[in-house]
């Protein structure tokens, strides 16, 4: 396709997520929390009832805009993230997503056969996948030039292991079967989604989107030569990509349960890589030699314990970090459905109240 118009140079009143992500001095550390616009807020509920479904509200920019806002206004964060989803793409390549109600989501026709795996091409951002760069476009409008948005995406093999599972799995038998016994099958496949992923996130931020960040939620689940092939050599091709034709806008990679592969998923030329709790973000600082900046890394399941517990949890991940630029502050994976909201404020508080002690 051809390139699109390059990253608009933005001068942003709050700078420090795409400092530190450069590993650039700051004056606190940086925080967001994945999944920060959900449904543990009471004004997301309101406007997800108000859209009439989950995917009904991706597919309204202005609303999409008002929950992507709603944590910046409750909370003060250090960065916005575009409110969609990660199976946008499968849909848009015809997979048919539905979500249940508790169920989540499922595909109408999943990927299973080499015949499946043909017929599969790269959706068009600007055309099947247009609302999520108008939601882009608005919710940058909104932002003005006061904090920074991230865009994302889905790793192709996380994708995958959606489109050939038809749902969530616990087991992955299905894709893993594919990666085991017809690995050149699943080369394809993953093959059309790194270019469905980086035309996806460069028309992101082509759109106005600051940095981007790819969810690798289960590339932990694969043995770790089945990861170097499955998992990090599609983001790797990605991140080649991104680098070619988008060079000034950070690139942060995530596989969550990842923690043994950070020094590889640092070669691929990234800035940031996201870490979860089960690795101690001194031993992931170690790991990756100053190369990139490191996001994490508190387990979300803190946010139900008591303030005076949080704000300890919250030293320690600090501590554990230690002096120095190069960190971005967030939850280890999103936060979860039933926390309290003002428990994440408490989190929030106690980074801006705790950090700059590592910033002097
Ligand atoms: O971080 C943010 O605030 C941005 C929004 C965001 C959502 N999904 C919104 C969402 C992001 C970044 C995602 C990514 C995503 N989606 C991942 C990777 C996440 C990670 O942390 O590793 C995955 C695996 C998905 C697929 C998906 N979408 C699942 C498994 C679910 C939950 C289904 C359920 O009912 O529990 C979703 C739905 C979803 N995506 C919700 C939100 C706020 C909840 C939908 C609702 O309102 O009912």
């Amino acid at each position: 396709m051809n390139a699109p118009s390059a990253a608009v140079a933005r001068t942003l009143a709050n700078d420090r997520f795409l400092r530190a992500l450069r590993r650039q001095p700051v004056d606190r550390t940086p925080v967001w929390m994945m999944r920060q616009a959900g449904r543990y807020l009471p004004e997301y509920r309101a406007s997800r009832a108000k859209a009439g479904g989950f995917m009904e509200l991706c597919r309204n920019a202005e609303l999409c805009c008002e929950v992507t806002m709603q944590p910046i206004d409750r909370y003060g964060l250090d960065a916005a993230i575009l409110f969609s989803d990660i199976l946008t793409i499968p849909d848009a390549m015809g997979l048919g997503l539905s979500f249940g109600e508790g169920e989540g989501p499922r595909f109408a026709h999943p990927v299973r056969s080499a015949a499946d795996v043909a017929r599969i091409g790269v959706p068009d951002p600007e055309g099947e996948l247009r609302y999520v760069m108008d939601a882009v476009r608005t919710i940058r409008g909104a932002l003005g030039d006061r904090l920074p948005l991230i865009g994302f995406s889905g790793s192709p093999w996380t994708l995958a292991t959606y489109m050939v599972e038809g749902s969530g799995s616990k087991e992955f038998a299905k894709i893993k079967a594919m990666a085991y016994g017809e690995p050149e099958l699943l080369d394809r496949l993953l093959a059309t989604l790194v270019e469905s992923v980086s035309q996806y996130l460069l028309a992101q931020i082509a759109a106005g989107a600051d940095a981007v960040m790819v969810f690798d939620t289960w590339g932990g689940v694969l043995p770790p030569a089945a990861y170097r092939r499955h998992s990090l050599d599609p983001m790797a091709r990605i991140v080649a990509r991104l680098k070619a034709q988008a060079p000034d806008t950070p690139v942060v990679l995530f596989t969550k349960n990842g923690g043994q592969h950070l020094a590889q998923m640092a070669d691929t030329g990234c800035d940031a890589l996201g870490v979860d709790w089960t690795t101690d973000l001194a031993t992931a600082r170690a790991a990756v030699g100053g190369r990139v900046a490191l996001q994490g890394n508190l387990d979300p399941t803190v946010l139900f314990a008591a303030p005076e517990r949080i704000r300890s949890a919250v030293a320690a991940v600090l501590e554990s970090y230690g002096a120095g630029p190069g960190h971005v502050f967030n939850l280890g994976h999103g936060i979860l459905q039933h926390t309290p909201p003002e428990h994440a404020g408490v989190m929030i508080e106690a980074v801006r109240e705790l950090s700059p002690a590592y910033h002097r």
